[in-house]
């Protein structure tokens, strides 16, 4: 039986444009799918929300596992996003964060502010956070409280 593969959902604004197709090329190198919500590359000028929320339903309603939004800070991106029910959104600029957003918080979308870090360092994160189990248990608890 083959492991099923997961689908990530990607999102960015003009300020995420140039990080985005790095994103793509490594889902597939980390072997998953991945759902383009745009924007497309070339656009000027959209605002954020719009992307957030295309991702943020991809993930709600169980059509991507993740998702990942990059804007200029991933800041509004991040905001936008957590408006969603069940959505769990993580900013992270290292590795760190982006571990302990998974391992304890089950965070289900990441946002990247490409203004903020470099594009190695956004495909670590990327790769931890994609890579990273929850463990459950307490952090289960605490996470029905507020979802
Ligand atoms: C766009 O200029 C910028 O405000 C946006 O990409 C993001 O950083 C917002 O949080």
């Amino acid at each position: 039986m083959s492991a099923e593969i997961i689908k990530v959902a990607i999102g960015a604004d003009h300020a995420g444009l140039e990080l985005k197709p790095l994103i793509r090329d490594q889902l597939i190198r980390l072997g998953f799918q991945y759902l383009d919500a745009g924007a497309p590359e070339g656009t000027e000028r959209v605002d954020y929300p719009l992307l957030a929320a295309e991702v943020a339903q991809l993930v709600q309603n169980k059509e991507c596992g993740y998702g990942i939004l990059i804007c200029g800070t991933g800041i509004g991106m991040a905001m936008a996003s957590n408006r969603f029910r069940s959505i769990r959104a993580v900013n992270c600029s290292n590795e760190i964060m982006a571990r302990f957003a998974r391992a304890h918080n089950d965070a289900n979308i990441l946002t990247l502010g490409q203004r903020l870090i470099g594009p190695d360092l956004a495909l670590a994160i990327l790769e931890v956070f994609l890579t990273t189990p929850f463990e459950g248990g307490r952090h289960q608890g605490r996470l029905s409280l507020f979802n």
